[in-house]
């Protein structure tokens, strides 16, 4: 898909066929998530592949029982990992590059898995320490967003956004 499609096509999904996606595009979709920047090139995140039903039912209660994570084909975590981030850029590395990292690899996911045709919707309302539990992160790793993704069975809404000025300012 071309670059100006990809980013006008791509709109919060939250409702999925029953279909699930397979290992190849799957495979495509996470490594093009970690072609991200990264400080350092540390790669200071994890990703977790949640498919499993216990895993699933516990996410759905740690993320308030929120209607896409229920629908989803599978779940995606990213988590950073703080302890990566340190050993380099120590406090701003534990506080912030981890997070930074995590962060940009979910937004490439996301826009990736629209690129191959899924819906996603960003889950950032979630308990992290459950979350943590849940995917067994190590105790140096903090989730900071989930994406629920499959087949869409919507086609998502345009959302509006703010003007230019509320945004920008030439300095
Ligand atoms: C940090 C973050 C947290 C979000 N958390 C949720 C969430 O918990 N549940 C949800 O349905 N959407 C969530 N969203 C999706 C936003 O609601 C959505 O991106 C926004 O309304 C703009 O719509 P669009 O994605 O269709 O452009 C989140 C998005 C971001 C970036």
């Amino acid at each position: 898909m071309e670059f100006d499609t990809l980013l006008s096509a791509r709109h919060s999904v939250r409702d999925y066929l029953d279909t699930k996606i397979d290992g190849a595009k799957l495979r495509k979709i996470i490594q093009q998530a970690m072609s991200a920047p990264s400080a350092g090139n540390l790669q200071a995140y994890r990703i977790y592949l949640v498919h499993g039903e216990r895993a699933r039912e516990e996410m759905l209660a740690a993320t308030d029982f929120q209607e896409s994570v229920r629908k989803a084909a599978m779940l995606i975590v990213f988590s950073a990992d703080q302890k990566r981030s340190e050993s380099k850029y120590h406090e701003r590395g534990h506080e912030l590059y981890s997070f930074q990292d995590a962060t940009i690899a979910a937004a490439y996911c996301q826009l990736a898995a629209v690129n191959e045709g899924l819906g996603v919707v960003w889950v950032g309302g979630f308990e992290p320490l459950e979350v943590a539990r849940i995917v067994d992160a190590k105790s140096y790793e903090v989730p900071v967003a989930i994406l629920a993704l499959g087949y869409p069975n919507e086609e998502g809404e345009a959302t509006g956004r703010r003007p230019l000025k509320e945004i920008v300012k030439e300095v």
